[in-house]
């Protein structure tokens, strides 16, 4: 193995780990590292190898600092309703710059999909988030919201219908599962949502 390095490389290496226990298997690692890096290979690569830290340190996990009923709340239902609102009369997106709002909240309604599957600080929220049905069901709006995203990008209204019509679908079917007993708010909104809402309009 070593025959295949430099003198220098493999003198190197070996002083490293005098003192492994598991030097000799380590050391193969090292050199291996050094010579598939060869000439090209970054100060980092090299400085990984000759420290025998071939496995890079596993990042800490992502701790979720808020509920999953927060992000319900200020990300999905607001969002959502941004995309549903289009359906009542007058609202249709008129320019470029209703389709790119329509971009925005669908893309956050996407992005949010993914945070609950991280759970939250919610008492219930890291034992919603370990059950597939959890997952399927949140996943399933980011599709929706996906659909919807695609729809605002090429400006076609009949499937940003089609998609706001997946999407409540989603919100329910998961509402079902998981918050039977709980208040919905009135997920479909026939009230307007709030005033801040109306008035960005
Ligand atoms: C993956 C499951 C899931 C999906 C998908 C989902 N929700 Fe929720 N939602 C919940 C759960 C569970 C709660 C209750 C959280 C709690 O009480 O801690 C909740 C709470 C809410 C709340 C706040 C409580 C209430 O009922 O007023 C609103 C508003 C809400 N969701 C709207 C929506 C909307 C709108 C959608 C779809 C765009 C949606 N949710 C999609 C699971 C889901």
């Amino acid at each position: 193995m070593m025959l295949s390095l430099g003198a220098g490389e493999s003198n190197m290496t070996l002083r490293h780990f005098d003192f492994n226990p598991t030097g000799k298997f380590i050391v193969s690692l090292a050199g291996a590292a050094l010579l598939l890096a060869g000439c090209t290979a970054s100060p980092e690569v090299q400085q990984t190898a000759q420290t025998g830290t071939v496995a890079t340190q596993a990042a800490p996990p992502v701790v979720p600092r808020q509920s999953v009923n927060a992000l319900m709340v200020t990300m999905i239902d607001n969002a959502g309703h941004v995309l549903w609102d289009v359906e009542k009369p007058g609202f249709a997106p008129k320019n470029d710059a209703d389709w790119l709002e329509i971009e925005n909240h669908a893309t956050q309604l996407e992005a949010a999909s993914t945070l609950i599957q991280l759970g939250g600080t919610g008492p219930e929220d890291s034992a919603w988030a370990g059950q597939s049905a959890w997952k399927a069901d949140a996943k399933a709006m980011g599709d929706a919201a996906m659909a919807a995203l695609a729809a605002a990008k090429s400006k076609n209204l009949q499937a940003l219908v089609m998609a706001n019509g997946a999407l409540v679908g989603t919100c329910e079917s998961c509402h079902k599962a998981f918050k039977p007993t709980l208040p919905t708010e009135g997920l479909l909104h026939q009230s307007p949502h709030s005033e801040s809402h109306e008035t960005n309009r």
